[in-house]
């Protein structure tokens, strides 16, 4: 299967999912949206309002304002991958629980592999958590660290930086720094991940020998 048909197929899964009762509020699911062959992976939190109503990520105004922080950086929104840690929405928005992050991150995972992004941007502290468990986000936001074959920034959420003002500059510092990260991590994964290896021009098939 190639990766778009993976990352087809888990969001089929995550639509009729069951596997806690966050589906009982559901509208629809939010598998997540993007190219398959995305450099960057953006992880949010979970769905909101709008997010459940229309079955995409980021479409509110937390969106609007990430929107705005890939400008900054060089980049649409359609060039990177963006999903969530919960692919349903928690009831008036309230943090996700454990079991339902437990429950969800399956998904994730494999969405991660069939993307094998070279920078995951988490946002917000749930999604950081699933990285760097114990990290503080006021102590390592904007940093890139390398995890396995992999880079992740863990940023702050953008609703939270949008509703208080401390953190609007850092977020907006943090995503201007995105370019020169994205080149430090291509260097680096350029010198650790073998290059993919070219098809070999088919050889001529031998001649068959006549023998009778
Ligand atoms: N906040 C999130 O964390 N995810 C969304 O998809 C929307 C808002």
């Amino acid at each position: 299967m190639t990766a778009e048909e993976i990352l087809a197929q888990i969001a089929k899964e995550v639509s009729v999912c069951t596997n806690c009762d966050l589906h009982k509020g559901r509208k629809r699911a939010v598998p997540g949206e993007g190219p398959a062959e995305a450099e960057v992976m953006l992880i949010g939190e979970g769905p909101g309002f709008y997010e459940n109503e229309q079955g995409r990520p980021f479409v509110g105004a937390a969106g609007q304002f990430l929107e705005q922080l890939l400008a900054q950086a060089g980049l649409k929104r359609t060039d990177v991958w963006i999903g969530n840690v919960v692919k349903c929405r928690p009831p008036n928005n309230r943090d996700p629980l454990p079991e339902e992050l437990a429950a969800c991150d399956l998904y994730l995972e494999r969405q991660i592999a069939a993307i094998n992004p070279k920078i995951i941007i988490t946002l917000g502290r749930f999604s950081m958590g699933k990285f760097m468990p114990g990290a503080r986000i006021s102590g390592v936001h904007g940093q890139m660290r390398q995890i396995g074959g992999r880079f992740v920034i863990p940023m702050f959420h953008p609703a939270a930086a949008l509703h208080n003002p401390t953190y609007k500059p850092l977020i907006l510092q943090d995503f201007a720094r995105l370019p020169h990260m994205l080149e430090q991590a291509r260097a680096a994964l350029a010198k650790m991940r073998p290059a993919p290896v070219e098809p070999e021009t088919p050889k001529e098939e031998p001649k068959q020998l006549n023998l009778f």
